[in-house]
Parts: structure tokens; sequence; C-alpha cells
């Protein structure tokens, strides 16, 4: 934080009706009782548009899980912005992202980050978890897809001399592709553990609507406990085909975004925020989540893409469309995900 910003703070302080716990975090920003908070403590360019984040968290952090996720908060323009980030260290360590460029909070991540800034947090979370007893796993990651898995292998191998895992990684080219210097020295420390990089840009996509990729790659993959994140499309034709080999139980998906319909059919309406006394207009295409930023409802959210359900509202009257589907919810009462529907005609949201 700059001094500037310090100054500013520390102002707001003096002009607004302060509580204990606002002094108390002038002086050590990571005690808000409010706000679970961290503080940046590395950041360590990865490729040109990737970097790794350390951070020290403050009271009310526990310690994660290999392939758990966190919600982190940035301020950008005076406006608090969070997304979602898996956590790229071994568990139970200091926790470490790795982002990569490719919007508006990431890039500010990516690219902005210095030692001493501060992060608002929320507590790791996810179900992308490695299996409590030993397996022979398969890893298929896809671009920044690798970094839960880069958790998991980062805390597996030096704990389990017998670990057999397979890993599979596609990146975009050589200069894209990430963790590749440690990938390669794990390779050699641990026998059991066998990387496979594949550059589309030389080598093209790896199929995953046909075994005959797979096949080639990793001859046992029906026998190994499988873990898949990466591109929407990867992960769709991935969950095909172990539906289609009979193997659903023994593949474990993590999906960084959501597919949402590119056109919706229909109007949007207005939306009424009942508790916040706001009514907005809004098309058919916005998330509320969006729409209710944009009018200064304090929203919660977390992944922002129909995971985690943070943001669920009830719906008190009217009708919202779910986004990914275009199905129309409009029974009063039923919870919905802001961050995935729209407007479908007027609706009362309980927020
Ligand atoms: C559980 C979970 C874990 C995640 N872990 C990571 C992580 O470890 N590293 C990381 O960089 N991101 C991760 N993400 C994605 C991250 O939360 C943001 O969505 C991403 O950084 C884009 O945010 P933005 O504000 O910059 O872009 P926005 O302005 O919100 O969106 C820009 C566009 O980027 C697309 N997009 C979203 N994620 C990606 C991606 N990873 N690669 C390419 N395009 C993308 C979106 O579909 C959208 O079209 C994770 C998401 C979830 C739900
Ligand atoms: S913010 Fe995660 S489901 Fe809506």
């Amino acid at each position: 934080m700059g001094l500037k910003s310090a100054a500013m703070r520390a102002a707001s302080v003096f002009t607004h009706p302060a509580k204990p716990h606002d002094f108390l975090a002038l002086i050590n920003p990571l005690s808000s009782a409010r706000q679970l908070r961290g503080v940046v403590t590395a950041v360590r360019p990865e490729t040109t548009a990737s970097t790794t984040i350390s951070f020290r968290p403050g009271d009310g952090w526990s310690p994660h899980d290999a392939g758990q996720w966190a919600r982190i908060g940035v301020e950008i323009d005076g406006v608090r912005q969070w997304r979602s980030y898996s956590l790229s260290a071994p568990a139970g360590g200091d926790p470490q992202i790795t982002v990569t460029a490719c919007g508006k909070v990431s890039a500010h991540l990516a690219h902005e980050t210095r030692v001493g800034d501060i992060f608002f947090l929320a507590p790791p979370q996810g179900e992308f978890l490695l299996p409590t007893g030993p397996r022979p796993l398969l890893m298929l990651t896809g671009g920044s897809g690798i970094t839960p898995v880069m958790s998991m292998v980062r805390t597996l191998l030096p704990k389990r001399a017998d670990a057999d895992v397979v890993l599979i990684h596609s990146a975009r080219d050589r200069e894209s592709a990430l963790f590749g210097a440690e990938l390669a020295q794990l390779a050699t420390q641990h026998e059991g553990f066998h990387v496979v990089h594949r550059y589309t840009s030389e080598d093209g996509r790896i199929d995953f609507s046909t075994t005959t990729d797979l096949d080639a790659l990793c001859p046992d993959w029906r026998s190994r406990k499988t873990y898949v994140c990466g591109p929407a499309a990867m992960l769709d034709d991935a969950e095909k085909l172990w539906l289609d080999a009979n193997l659903p139980g023994s593949l474990t998906v993590e999906r960084f975004e959501t597919t949402k319909l590119t056109e919706v059919a229909g109007e949007g309406g207005t939306v009424i925020f009942e508790k916040s006394d706001r009514e907005v207009e809004a098309d058919a295409s916005t998330p509320l989540l969006e729409v209710g930023e944009e009018a200064g409802v304090l929203m919660p959210s977390g992944c922002r893409m129909g995971i985690c359900r943070t943001c669920l509202t009830p719906l008190l009257s009217g009708r919202v469309r779910d986004l990914r589907t275009g199905e129309v919810i409009d029974t009063e009462g039923d919870l919905i995900q802001t961050c995935i529907s729209a407007a479908a005609g007027t609706c009362h949201l309980d927020i």
C-alpha cells in the first residue's frame, strides 16, 4: 500500500464513525475483525502472462488441502473485486496463487501486485482433493488449470516414495507452459512421476472426444484415479469420455469457468432488490450479480460462475433465467445463483 492510500485510510477513520477494530487494522492491516485479509509476501513472474503471488493470511484463515481454492478480493479503482484462485502451494503451508492474466482482475493481480499489498480473503474451500489412500493417478491439465494439480504433486511427491502419477499438461506453447522447470526436476527426483507436455502450437490439441490420444499418452488410463482441470471444452469432452467408458466415478473435474448461452432469447425486466431498496432495469443477459453491484447493492459472491453457490439469493417473486441453460425460474422462495441468472421479466430479490 502506498503512502497516499495509507494516509487516506487514516483520514477515513477520523471522518467516519470508527470502531476499535478499525484502529487496530490501522496498526496491523491483517487484524480486521470484519474481513479476513492477507499480506503479499512474494511476487514471482512465471511467464509473461502468469505470476505466482505468495501471501501470509491473518487470523481466521484455515490451512488448505491440496487442490483447494480461495476467494481473493482486491480493490481496483476503489471497487472491491472478488475472484477465485486455486492455491498452488503444497497443502498447509503459506498460500500461493498463480494467476494468468485474461481479464480485468487477473491482469491487475498478475501485473500490478507488489510485496506488502493487502488481499481480502475467504477461507479455502473445494472438493478437488487427493484420494485418501494410495492410488495410481492421472492428472490432465490445460493452461492455468495446472494450478490445483501443482499443489497436489507438490504435496504428494515429497511424502510418498511409492506415488504413481502421470501428469499430461497441455499449453499453447513452451513459453506459456507453467511450472515447466519444476515439473522436469520433480520427474527426475521421483521415479513414479511422469510428465508429458503437449504444446497446441506444435502438436495440436489433445482430442478427448475419442480414446485414441489417451491410449497413446497413458495406456493404463482406465485404471487410474483421474483429475482434470482446464478449458471448458476439454472438461466436457473428458466427462463424456469417462462416462462412455463407464468410469464416471474415477474422474474428478475442477472448472474455472462456466459455459453460458451465447444468445439469450427473451426480454430482461425490472429488478427490485427489496432489502437494499433499489430498483433497476436489466437486460436479459447481464447476470443479476453484476446488475446489483452496478446499482450499489452489497451482493455476496465467490466464483462468479455458478460453482460455489456463495451468491444464492431468495427469489421473492417474478421470473429469472439461468444463463447456462435458458431455463426460466419463477417459483417464489427458490434460491437463485445471481452470478448465472438474469432477469426474465420483473423480479423481486430478497437482498
Ligand atoms: C475454483 C476456481 C479456481 C480458479 N483458479 C484459478 C487459478 O489458479 N489461476 C487463474 O488464473 N484463474 C483461476 N480461476 C479463474 C479466475 O477466478 C478468474 O475467472 C480469471 O482470473 C478471470 O478473471 P478476470 O476478472 O480477470 O476476467 P473476467 O473479466 O471476469 O473474464 C474474462 C474472460 O476470461 C475467461 N476466463 C476465466 N478464467 C479463465 C482462465 N483461467 N483462463 C482463460 N480464460 C479464463 C472468462 O470466461 C471470461 O470470458 C479460477 C476459477 C475458479 C472458479
Ligand atoms: S458466485 Fe459462486 S455460484 Fe455464484
